[in-house]
């Protein structure tokens, strides 16, 4: 079984419902206020554990009333929480509004995530021996996300990173990551490059990968994904065409997914359709980790796919 260590945030997703966000300066109703636990690193980790990976989380939550809500939603999804630590203070929280057409928007408060430190992975370095795969976000504070980069590497484990909220990766790390999943946005925000159509996508992927970057794997919203590996081959997946309820998550079950089916640091078309599936079924369900299928649904999804062609 592919062994996992996802390194990140766990947040509470306070959701609003609206028909359209507000304009500036204008008070709109919320439809519906749902409470959701979520956050990237979370959120990836249940989208490994679900399509079949033995998963080891390794964040932070505070001493409020959601830390325990988080710990059971996680744990309850499959993932080793032993090495979840507790901090002073508030667990992160996450305040997104999700409009009619299933789009969110969301605001960051990281609380207990800012407070993982370097010493509190020393403290569980160990554990790392035994991984295939190392996933890392942004919601959790760079030193950190640095220090299990560099140990990771040194280790020979494939490190996955999704540099969400997007930030400028310092370019000493690049050789340390040999999956790199971003979104449109993100690229633009890492490499300068405008992402305006695929010439842009393309050249964005080679000079991360002329950085030092293995494999590049760009989301492209529901135009789908686009590969691009150390040699600079491109290679294009479709996404699937589903009615989206919400989007929020559908990029961490994409990511969660992809290192569960590929085990490594070499991806496949395969893998990258196994993702994509995972993703589609994500956006017709609400909720962050709580609407993310698992293997069998998943698998399900490619059949009926499959059997209309
Ligand atoms: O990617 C979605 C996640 O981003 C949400 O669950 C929220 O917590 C934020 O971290």
């Amino acid at each position: 079984m592919v062994k996992i260590i996802v390194v990140g945030s766990m947040n509470m997703d306070i959701v609003n419902h609206v028909l359209k966000r507000p304009l500036p300066g204008e008070t709109i109703k919320s439809l519906k206020t749902d409470y959701n636990p979520g956050g990237k690193g979370a959120n990836q980790a249940v989208a490994a554990a679900q399509a079949g990976a033995q998963v080891i989380f390794i964040g932070a939550v505070g001493n409020d009333p959601f830390a325990s809500q988080l710990l059971s939603a996680i744990s309850g999804s499959g993932v080793q929480s032993n090495f979840i630590i507790h901090k002073d203070g508030n667990t992160g929280v996450a305040s997104i509004t999700v409009d009619a057409s299933g789009e969110n928007h969301i605001i960051l408060s990281e609380g207990a995530n800012g407070l993982l430190t370097v010493n509190d992975i020393q403290d569980s370095l160990d554990v790392f021996d035994t991984a295939d795969i190392v996933m890392l976000q942004n919601e959790i504070n760079w030193d950190t996300t640095r220090y299990v980069m560099e140990e990771s590497y040194k280790r020979g484990i494939s490190v996955y990173f999704n540099p969400a909220p997007a930030l400028q990766i310092p370019s000493d790390v690049l050789h340390f990551i040999d999956v790199l999943i971003l979104n449109e946005t993100e690229a633009e925000s890492v490499t300068g490059i405008p992402i305006s159509n695929d010439y842009g996508a393309v050249q964005a992927s080679v000079k991360l990968i002329n950085g030092g970057v293995g494999n590049v794997v760009l989301t492209l919203g529901n135009k789908g994904s686009m590969f691009t590996d150390s040699s600079c081959n491109v290679m294009y997946v479709p996404s699937f065409d589903v009615q989206a309820v919400d989007t929020t998550a559908a990029g961490d079950t994409f990511i969660g997914a992809l290192a569960a089916s590929t085990g490594s640091k070499d991806i496949s078309e395969e893998a990258l359709r196994f993702a994509s599936a995972a993703a589609a079924i994500k956006i017709t369900r609400k909720g962050a980790l709580g609407g993310i299928p698992n293997k069998s649904e998943i698998e399900a999804f490619l059949t009926t796919i499959n059997s209309k062609k």
